[in-house]
């Protein structure tokens, strides 16, 4: 018997759009894609697409790369940017909804202004919903392909004042759901990651003692890499488990199994 483990995270010959890769985490997935001998789309703003495409450039001089800025929040910026795609050759066979507004800000449930609200769900559900459709519009036609969603514990356990953010990943995990059990006849296999804590540069800048509480709060006592994250974007968004359809992995280090963090357990 020969299983081939060799060559399953092959993403060569195929395109991939990954939102939100100007910077952070999706950056590192669009490099981890590049890698993978993927054609990427970066996405984000123009002037941070600019430095990503330098940064990617400089370790991968033979990447192939489109850039494209569009407003999650701007349904005819999104439709539009999806017509330059089909035009030029570019439809992805691969879309990570990555991209997100943190809801940061004078945000708690009695303070946020409706506008507020629908900012934050404009950019992470109509956003994200918008591109899922478009490109499983396009993948129904081309026989199938694999669309992962970015969401975050704040989904299920929320983070205090954030409420506008915590509702909006509650909903994209409604929708990975909704879109999985649809999709997947036709050959589009929908899954997501749900986060908990992940290193990113702003770990560099927190306040005192706010770093060592955090990773006390965790079983697995640090956060999520950007890396590890990656791999696992390629794993769920590759041919190798076909079944794997409608799927919601944790990948928390262990923050959402626990009742409370062991130094406050009882
Ligand atoms: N960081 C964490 O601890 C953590 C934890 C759990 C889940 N997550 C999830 O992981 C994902 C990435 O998080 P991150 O920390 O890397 O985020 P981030 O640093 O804030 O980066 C967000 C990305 O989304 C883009 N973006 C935001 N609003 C946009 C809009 N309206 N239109 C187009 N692009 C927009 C940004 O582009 P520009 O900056 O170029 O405008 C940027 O590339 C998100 O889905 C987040 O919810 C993160």
């Amino acid at each position: 018997m020969k299983i081939d483990t060799a060559s399953f995270l092959s993403f060569a010959g195929k395109t991939v759009l990954v939102t939100g890769s100007s910077r952070n985490l999706g950056l590192t997935i669009a490099a981890a894609f590049v890698e993978a001998g993927a054609r990427v789309i970066l996405h984000g703003s123009e002037a941070n697409l600019k430095t990503a495409h330098a940064q990617l450039i400089e370790t991968y001089a033979e990447a192939e790369l489109m850039l494209s800025s569009f407003d999650l929040g701007d349904p005819s910026a999104i439709e539009a940017a999806f017509d330059e795609l089909e035009s030029k050759g570019w439809m992805p066979d691969v879309l990570v909804n990555n991209a997100a507004h943190l809801g940061l800000g004078d945000s708690g449930f009695l303070e946020q202004s409706p506008d507020f609200f629908r900012e934050v769900l404009e950019v992470n559900l109509f956003g994200a919903f918008r591109c899922a459709q478009l490109t499983a519009q396009w993948l129904q036609t081309k026989g199938g392909g694999a669309i992962v969603n970015i969401s975050s514990l704040a989904g299920h356990q929320g983070i205090y004042g954030r409420s506008a953010y915590n509702i909006s990943k509650a909903a994209l995990d409604g929708m990975t759901r909704a879109m999985a059990q649809e999709l997947s006849s036709f050959g589009i296999r929908v899954n997501s990651l749900i986060l908990g804590y992940v290193w990113t540069e702003r770990w560099n800048h927190l306040a005192d003692g706010v770093e060592a509480r955090r990773r006390k709060n965790v079983p697995s006592a640090a956060p999520s890499s950007q890396e590890e994250i990656a791999r696992t974007v390629l794993f769920l968004a590759s041919d190798s488990a076909p079944t794997l359809v409608g799927s919601q992995v944790l990948l928390d280090g262990g923050m959402g199994i626990q009742q409370l963090p062991r130094d406050i357990g009882v």
